[in-house]
Formats: structure tokens, C-alpha cells, sequence
């Protein structure tokens, strides 16, 4: 963490204030980083076709040069100079899906520097929901290469206060348009292949996207298949700084054990029922799963902050619409020897 932190401005997050997102584009256009709000995470921006400025974002996050980045338009037909190839299968998810949590990954375009892409042939495209991002990408005049606006590998912001306690001063402003509704990630679409394939599950669920082409979800990738198809899908990710585990039912009986050991629990649970031992905390989850994503990683940095030992949480039911939250718990659980070093 860094000490200082980055001028927070707030933003009308239904109508931006046109001199803010002034302000923050120019910032953008000579080369600096921009925190937003979209309708997932925040985002750390840069101006996508400017590779030094690329290069500040991955600095200031920590992130390994062979993960890369996420484009964010303004519009649903983005320029050959960005996107080489724009099918009939994209143009179709695009109408469908745009703006919204679907990025699609697709063949680069010349204007797309290599630090973007990590040097592979394909580039990651999305246009937000979020009019904050929207009015902030057509303000810059180019495409936003933006991750997550957290350091590599730690839960992603869902407020501007979890990336001025993130990033600190390596930020040049964040906008605080409250906080992020979606409250997860995008979902990641390979569509280089048929079937296309699920790299990351997301908001949008693969039962969705069957609906419009042909699809495999995620489950069917084997591990660790080349550095460019799922570069940054299988580490450690989306971790508290915190241990980190799963627990089944009976998470009373462990918490209340471990408190008498001195140990102070985090616990995310579905039912406040019980009470809690001195020195623990607990967070009521929502029984469904979009409110539980749009919940979670603002409850794990909560329990962060508090100075827990240990964050415990309850497993969510089975069923689809619970996969993208599975697939983020098991990253927040990963056991720290199997870490990436990221
Ligand atoms: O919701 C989101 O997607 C947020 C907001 C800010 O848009 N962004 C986000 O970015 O989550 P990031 O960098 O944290 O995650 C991007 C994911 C990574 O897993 C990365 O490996 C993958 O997308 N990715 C990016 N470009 C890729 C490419 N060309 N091929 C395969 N995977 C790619
Ligand atoms: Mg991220």
C-alpha cells in the first residue's frame, strides 16, 4: 500500500459533470492514469493505443507483463485499428450484450500496443454500462486499457475508496461515482475459437450467451493451455491480504474454537442468527447471487480493514447462478504455497 493517495473526486454517476470528465480525459490524453467506476469493478484507465501510459498502469498495479489488459469503447463497432476482425458472431453479442459485463476477445488491431495484449495476437474489447465510463472513454477521444483499479492479485475495488487504499498515490485521480453495481467482473468470451469459450465466468452467465452462439463455459479449459488464452485465469487472484478459507455449514462451532485460541474471525455468513465469540466479525451475505456478487468484495475488504487473523465464509449454494461467485471464492481461497508471485 502506498502512502499517499490520489485526489478522489465525485461524480454524478447517471450525469457526469461534463468539466470533471473534462478534466480526468485531458489527464488521460497526456499520458496518465484515471480511476473510474463501471458497472462491474472500478477500473484503472489509460489510453489504450499509448503504450508508455500503459506501461505506468502496470507499474502501479504490480501486474506481470504477461497478463493483459481489457479495452474499453464507447460504441459497439470498434475500429479495425483496434479489433482486426469484428465477425458476425461479435456484432451479434455486441447488440445483445453492449453496453454491459461481456468482454469479447478477438483478433488485434495495429493501433493495440503489445503490453495490452501481452504481447499476443488477440485483444480483450468491452463497452461498459457504466455512463461515468462511457462519457470518460468518448472524452479521452481513444479506447480505455483498463484492469481492475487494484494492486495484481488483490480483491478488486468496488468503491473509490478501496482504490485510493489500493493504488494510493500511483493513480493520478480516481472518480467516485459511488459504488460499483455488478460488484464483479466482467465475463471474459473467447471467441478466436468455435465454440467459443468462457475464460473468465462473469455477470453474464454462459447460459446466456448459448442463447446467441455456441459455447463452452469455463470448466472445459484445461489448465494452464497457452500464456495467451487465459493468461490471468488460473493464479491466485482476488485475494484479501488476509488467510482465506471456505467453510461448510457448522462455522459457529469452528469460529467459537478458534476464538478461544485468541484467533479473530472473519465470517461471511447467510444467517445472523447465532451470536459471535469477542473480537470476531461477521457479515450477512444476501441469499441471492446478485446481490451476494454485488456484496462480496466490498465484505472482504471490510473484514481486511478490520484486522481479522482469519476470513471464513460460508459456501454459497450450487447452481448456475452462483458460478461466478465459486469461481471468485476459489481464488480468494488459494492456498498462498500455490500462489503465482504475482
Ligand atoms: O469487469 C471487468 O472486466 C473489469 C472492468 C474494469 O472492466 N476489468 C477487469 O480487468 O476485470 P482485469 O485486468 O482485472 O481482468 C481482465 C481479464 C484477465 O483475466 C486477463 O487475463 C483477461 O481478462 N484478458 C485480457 N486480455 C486478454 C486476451 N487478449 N486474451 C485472453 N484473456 C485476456
Ligand atoms: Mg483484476
Amino acid at each position: 500500500m502506498n502512502g499517499m493517495t490520489a485526489e478522489i473526486v465525485s461524480v454524478d454517476p447517471e450525469r457526469p459533470d461534463p468539466a470533471i470528465i473534462e478534466r480526468a480525459a485531458r489527464l488521460l490524453r497526456a499520458g496518465g492514469l484515471v480511476a473510474f467506476p463501471t458497472e462491474t469493478v472500478y477500473g484503472l484507465g489509460a489510453i489504450a493505443t499509448d503504450a508508455a501510459a500503459v506501461a505506468r498502469i502496470f507499474a502501479a498495479k504490480g501486474r506481470p507483463a504477461h497478463n493483459p489488459i481489457i479495452v474499453h469503447l464507447a460504441d459497439r463497432d470498434p475500429p479495425l485499428a483496434i479489433a482486426a476482425e469484428w465477425s458476425e458472431r461479435a456484432r451479434a453479442l455486441a447488440d445483445v450484450f453492449w453496453p454491459g459485463p461481456l468482454t469479447l476477445i478477438v483478433p488485434r488491431g495495429p493501433s493495440i500496443p503489445d503490453n495490452v495484449t501481452a504481447g499476443g495476437p488477440t485483444v480483450a474489447v468491452r463497452m461498459p454500462a457504466h455512463p461515468v465510463a462511457l462519457a470518460l472513454v468518448r472524452g479521452a477521444g481513444q479506447p480505455l486499457a483498463a484492469p481492475s483499479a487494484n494492486r495484481s492479485s488483490r480483491v478488486s475495488p468496488t468503491t473509490a475508496r478501496h482504490v485510493a487504499r489500493s493504488l494510493g498515490d500511483a493513480v493520478d485521480l480516481i472518480l467516485d461515482g459511488g459504488p460499483a453495481s455488478g460488484g464483479i467482473e466482467s465475463t471474459v468470451l473467447d471467441l478466436t475459437s468455435v465454440p467459443a469459450h468462457v475464460l473468465r465466468p462473469g455477470l453474464v452467465s454462459a447460459n446466456d450467451l448459448a442463447r446467441f452462439t455456441e459455447v463452452t463455459p469455463n470448466s472445459s479449459v484445461p489448465p494452464r493451455q497457452t500464456t495467451f488464452r487465459s493468461p490471468g485465469m488460473l493464479e491466485r487472484h482476488y485475494a484479501p491480504t488476509v488467510p482465506t478459507e471456505l467453510t461448510d455449514a457448522a462455522a459457529h462451532a469452528r469460529v467459537a474454537k478458534l476464538a478461544m485460541e485468541g484467533i479473530r474471525v472473519g465470517l461471511l455468513r447467510f444467517s445472523s442468527e447465532l451470536g459471535l465469540p469477542p473480537g470476531c466479525r461477521a457479515i450477512e451475505m444476501p441469499p441471492e447471487a446478485s446481490r451476494y456478487a454485488a456484496r462480496l468484495y466490498a465484505a472482504l475488504h471490510e473484514l481486511e480493514e478490520a484486522d481479522v487473523d482469519l476470513i471464513l465464509i460460508e459456501r454459497p449454494p450450487a447452481g448456475a447462478q452462483w458460478l461466478a461467485i465459486h469461481d471468485r471464492l476459489a481464488r480468494a481461497t488459494c492456498p498462498r504455497d500455490l500462489r503465482s508471485g504475482e
